[in-house]
């Protein structure tokens, strides 16, 4: 078994091996030792798949557990569903030591850490993550956060799990859609920090990318470690693991979230930004390693139609926009330009 500590505000282990959901209860028991009881919150989808598993490994360790079952997606992320979580938590009668468990995507790693980081103010929770994304990003770093009719992401902390379990085997169930998604943010991960991963990806498509994927999922996270040691709060960068989302969200939201995933929408996003800022040879690269994962390079929506959106980033300085570039594979840097001079740029202007 791979193990990678993350030494964040709270230190904690994120676990790397096909097979390890079934001993989540043994695992569990070396870092949350106290607790009687365990929540487990997933949504319907991974319910059906590997719900019993995790119930049943979590009682054999001797924990009383409890299950929350939500609809899957992100309409789910919302206070609605927090105050349903809430109120469960309340009726089994959890306590400040005992544990909740986050199974499944970004969705469920995110509303329950929130709601880890809030009920009693604030419980532990293990994250054990079952999408790509959720394995490579979502879970690592402390994020969560629930949706608002305004906005993604709009009400969250900082909360760190108290560990992390990362079983590969999960994305053997997981529809092709969502791991090409999932892989968008791992090219990113190429682009942003490791000339060698990048390599590796070019030599995999995604058919092919289940045979390497337990490494490569360490190496990003391993990435996302040192980021997140550096910067855990997100004042400075932390901003680099935002490559191609500026551009993503804007992708995102002109065509309201429907058609575009995130990873595809960043796996653009991160195209049309590397054309304009780096060699030719770079961005072929990236849009063939793009292509080989059945991701977009561009969008049908114009420049001009989508950098307006890029304003609605709500990582953007009040007078000026922040922004990701990797002139050469493997190495980024932090941007800012006046938003005007920032669109006349990306419409053809000079930098
Ligand atoms: P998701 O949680 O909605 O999962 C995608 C779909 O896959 C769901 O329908 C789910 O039921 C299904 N699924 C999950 N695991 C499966 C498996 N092993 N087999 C079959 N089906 C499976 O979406 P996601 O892409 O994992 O996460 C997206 C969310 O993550 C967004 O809300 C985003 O804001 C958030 N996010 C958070 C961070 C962070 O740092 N906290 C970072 C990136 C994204
Ligand atoms: N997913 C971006 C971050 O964790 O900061």
């Amino acid at each position: 078994m791979k193990t990678i500590w993350v030494k964040a505000s709270q230190s904690y282990p994120i676990w790397i091996e096909r097979g390890l959901l079934a001993q989540c209860g043994h695992l569990l028991r070396q870092t949350a030792a106290g607790a009687e009881k365990a929540a487990v919150i997933t949504d319907d989808t991974v319910n059906s798949l590997y719900g019993d598993t995790v119930v049943h490994a979590l009682e054999e360790s001797g924990y009383t557990v409890y299950r929350f079952v939500f609809p899957h997606g992100e309409s789910s992320k919302c206070s609605a569903t927090l105050n349903d979580i809430y109120n469960f938590l309340c009726e089994h009668q959890m306590t400040r030591t005992d544990c909740l468990v986050a199974l499944g995507g970004g969705v469920v790693g995110d509303i329950t850490g929130f709601a880890a980081a809030t009920y009693l103010r604030g419980m532990a929770y293990l994250q054990i993550p079952t999408t790509l994304l959720a394995q490579v990003d979502s879970s690592v770093g402390g994020k969560t956060a629930i949706d608002l009719p305004g906005g993604k992401n709009l009400v969250g902390a900082f909360k760190q799990p108290i560990a992390v379990l990362c079983d590969p085997d999960t994305l053997q169930t997981l529809p092709e859609v969502f791991l090409a998604d999932g892989m968008g943010e791992v090219i990113k991960y190429g682009m942003i920090r490791d000339a060698a991963l990048f390599e590796k990806l070019e030599q995999y498509t995604l058919d092919t990318i289940q045979n390497g994927i337990e490494d490569i999922i360490a190496t990003c996270i391993d990435i996302k470690r040192d980021v997140v040691e550096h910067d855990e709060f997100d004042t400075g960068e932390r901003m680099i693991l935002n490559f191609g989302h500026t551009l993503g969200h804007a992708i995102e939201s002109y065509y309201h979230y429907e058609t575009y995933t995130h990873g595809s929408a960043v796996a653009a996003g991160m195209c049309i930004m590397t054309q304009r800022t780096s060699t030719p040879e770079v961005y072929e690269r990236l849009c063939r390693c793009v292509h080989a994962y059945h991701l977009p390079t561009q969008t049908e929506a114009s420049i001009h139609e989508l950098v307006p959106l890029c304003g609605n980033d709500k990582k953007r300085a009040s007078k000026a926009l922040r922004f990701i570039v990797c002139e050469t594979i493997g190495k980024a840097e932090i941007r800012s330009m006046p938003f005007d001079a920032f669109a006349s740029w990306m419409e053809g202007g000079q930098a």
